[in-house]
């Protein structure tokens, strides 16, 4: 039977000392769609153990930021980076970041599963749209999105909501997910501003 660290990204990940073989999907989803180009503060939601962090920070400039938000703890300290250890239903991102907005923000928060294919859908929905949620909060007008969602009845009614707030929308599977992985990659360019 074949182990979990036998799959080559997990191997490929501890070879380059990153915190997770996600760093892949990041990087695929970055190389398709350009998504730091003039990027300075980038919010990522789900952060733990943190190679997307580290990611962000590859493809930074020494002054620019990350402030990265999960409930489990974070793999390493670094002055560029503003780590939140909380669920993201209990921040309050407003007193944390003021008037600050963000390039860019990420989410890869996932649900423990549970195996039950509508729990986990509809939590993985709920997460999803927390994300939105704070997207829309601390974009900037032209600020992107990239969020992870688990595959099920939601996903016509998610994409639906990120047409009301983005110009473009791409739905990608890097080719580092795991085969019996039912989550995809909404990469959302272009937020609008809501009229006031
Ligand atoms: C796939 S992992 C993220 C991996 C991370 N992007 C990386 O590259 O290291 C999903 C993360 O979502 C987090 N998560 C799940 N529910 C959450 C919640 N309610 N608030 C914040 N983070 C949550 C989990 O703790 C877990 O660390």
């Amino acid at each position: 039977m074949r182990k979990w660290n036998d799959d080559p990204f997990t191997k490929k990940a501890k070879k380059e000392n990153y915190e997770a073989r996600s760093i892949y999907k990041l990087e695929e989803i970055d190389k398709r769609e350009q998504l730091f180009k003039g990027v300075h503060r980038v919010l990522d939601l789900g952060a733990a153990p943190g190679s997307w962090t580290q990611y962000c920070l590859k493809k930074l400039a020494p002054e620019d930021k990350v402030v990265a938000v999960d409930l489990a703890p974070l793999g390493f300290i670094h002055p560029q980076v503003i780590f939140i250890q909380k669920p993201i239903e209990e921040i309050d991102l407003v007193s944390i970041l003021g008037s600050e907005k963000m390039d860019l923000v990420l989410s890869d928060m996932a649900p423990k599963t549970t195996g039950v294919h509508d729990t986990d859908v509809a939590r993985s929905f709920d997460l999803a749209s927390l994300a939105l949620e704070a997207a829309c909060k601390f974009l900037k007008p032209g600020g992107s999105f990239v969020v992870k969602l688990f595959m099920g009845e939601s996903f016509e009614e998610y994409r639906k909501l990120l047409r009301t707030h983005f110009e473009q929308i791409r739905i990608l599977r890097p080719e580092s997910t795991r085969k019996h992985s039912r989550e995809v990659f909404f990469v959302a360019k272009g937020f609008r501003q809501p009229s006031k």
